[in-house]
């Protein structure tokens, strides 16, 4: 029973809800018994008052720009981490000793191998599809291939489920790439790392001998941090509610990627890039920041503003000064950088942006660096989509062991046309 209550008033019946209380962040009314209590829906249209679960994976402040993972900020981790080590503190709750991070490590690499029968999927699209319509239809279709793994209440099968999609998001999403390009696919090499053999079976070739770049690995590998995980933003609540009726993990995380693509979600960072070139040089700035503000105008500064940051998005710093290392590493330099950090200074000195608490978001910076390793834009949310697999994973399996989790089902407020009859035709 909670130890403090709120008093709803309605229809002349006063009713008591329950405040629950986390470990940190707002406390939440308890409305489970508000429908029964007085006949009425509550009514959030987007969810902006809707606390949907409890979780204990990922915390976030949106007005101190705080990201936790399992308690650890996001900066130290980003720094300090790997993102196989990310993944093991994701998926259970704690950091992983040295033998758990290597049984670990082992396990996923014995999984990233994708069922032979998958390549000839691939070969099924236009070779001009976009990786992420690829990316759907791939990860819905390893059902199809992996039946011992998709009874939910096998907890055993749900953490072989879980591996072998972390595993395998690598190689297919570098099978998209590869297959976009014309070349052929390069099978995993496990002697290499997690981040390491996707960098190779993207852009290795058969031909000769692909070397790792350490510098541009440790970059991809903290992107992949960045991106793991995120509360319950709009393709984990689509994970999350496709889980909630009982449907296999794959079936759940394609879900899960098609709702990423979105661009006012995953899918901004390829926007942001494709934004940042059509703006092109810095004296062309104030112009879309005119255009960004006016109601009339559907423009939007991509890789800008959160639905919970209303600070710098802590995402954003990191990938930021990542920007630098990546080009030094590479000896390039984009002048869409520059353009970039034009724009954030810009943008954060002006009024709108600054009453409306629009900051950066981990898709500002992205795809600048993600162009100079070498991927093209329409690669971006795959990549996104790669990452934030185990966050979706984990997500899902602390859905599964929730034992206050039904299937979700919302409501609404109907605006339709009360009951009438029927009439046929020749009296219309
Ligand atoms: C991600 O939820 C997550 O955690 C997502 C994510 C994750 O890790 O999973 O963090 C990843 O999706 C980051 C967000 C990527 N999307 C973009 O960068 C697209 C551009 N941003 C916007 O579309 C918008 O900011 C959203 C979608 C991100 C948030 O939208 P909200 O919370 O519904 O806010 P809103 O659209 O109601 O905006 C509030 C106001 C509006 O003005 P008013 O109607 O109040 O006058 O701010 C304006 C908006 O017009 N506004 C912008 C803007 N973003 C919001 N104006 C110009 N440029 C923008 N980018």
């Amino acid at each position: 029973m909670a130890d403090k209550q709120a008093t709803l008033t309605y229809n002349d019946k006063t009713i008591d809800l329950p405040v629950l209380e986390g470990s940190v962040g707002p406390e939440v009314l308890d409305i489970r018994k508000l429908y029964g209590q007085t006949g009425a829906f509550t009514y959030d249209p987007g969810y902006k008052s809707t606390g949907s679960c409890e979780s204990a994976l990922t915390y976030i402040d949106g007005d101190e720009g705080v990201l936790l993972h399992r308690g650890y900020p996001i900066g130290q981790l980003a720094e300090q981490s790997s993102f196989m080590e990310v993944s093991y503190l994701l998926l259970n709750g704690e950091l992983p000793s040295k033998d758990e991070l290597d049984d670990f490590t082992y396990t996923i690499s014995r999984h990233t191998m994708l069922h032979e029968q998958l390549s000839t999927f691939y070969r099924g699209f236009r070779r001009d599809a976009h990786p992420m319509a690829i990316m759907c239809g791939v990860v819905g279709a390893l059902s199809a291939f992996y039946h011992d793994s998709t009874d939910i209440s096998d907890p055993e099968q749900r953490k072989i489920a879980s591996h072998r999609l972390v595993a395998k998001m690598p190689t297919i999403a570098a099978m998209a790439y590869k297959y976009s390009v014309g070349q052929p696919f390069l099978y995993p090499d496990n002697s290499l790392s997690y981040t390491g053999n996707f960098l190779r079976m993207t852009f290795g070739v058969p031909a000769e001998p692909y070397e790792v770049v350490p510098a541009v690995e440790k970059a991809m590998d903290r992107i992949f941090i960045l991106h793991a995980d995120h509360e319950q933003n709009a393709s984990t609540s689509t994970v999350r509610l496709a889980g909630s009726s009982g449907a296999n993990p794959f079936a759940c995380i394609a879900a899960g990627i098609a709702c990423l693509w979105g661009p006012a979600h995953g899918g901004a960072n390829e926007a942001a890039l494709n934004m940042l070139r059509e703006i092109g040089t810095p004296d062309k700035i104030p112009h879309y920041i005119e255009r960004a503000k006016d109601k009339n105008d559907p423009f939007r500064l991509m890789g800008f503003g959160h639905r919970v940051y209303k600070n710098y998005d802590p995402r954003a710093t990191v990938m930021q000064k990542t920007v630098r290392e990546v080009f030094d590493a590479l000896k390039v330099n984009d002048p869409l950088f520059e353009t970039a950090l034009r724009l954030e200074e810009l943008a954060l000195q002006d009024d709108y942006f600054i009453e409306k608490k629009l900051f950066p978001n981990v898709d500002f910076y992205s795809g600048v660096i993600l162009s100079a390793i070498g991927f093209p834009t329409t690669m971006f949310t795959a990549l996104f989509a790669l990452a934030r697999t185990v966050g979706w994973v984990a997500q899902w399996n602390e859905m599964i062991s929730d034992p206050a989790q039904v299937i979700g089902r919302p409501r609404q407020l109907y605006t339709g046309p009360t009951q009438r009859d029927y009439v046929p035709v020749g009296q219309r």
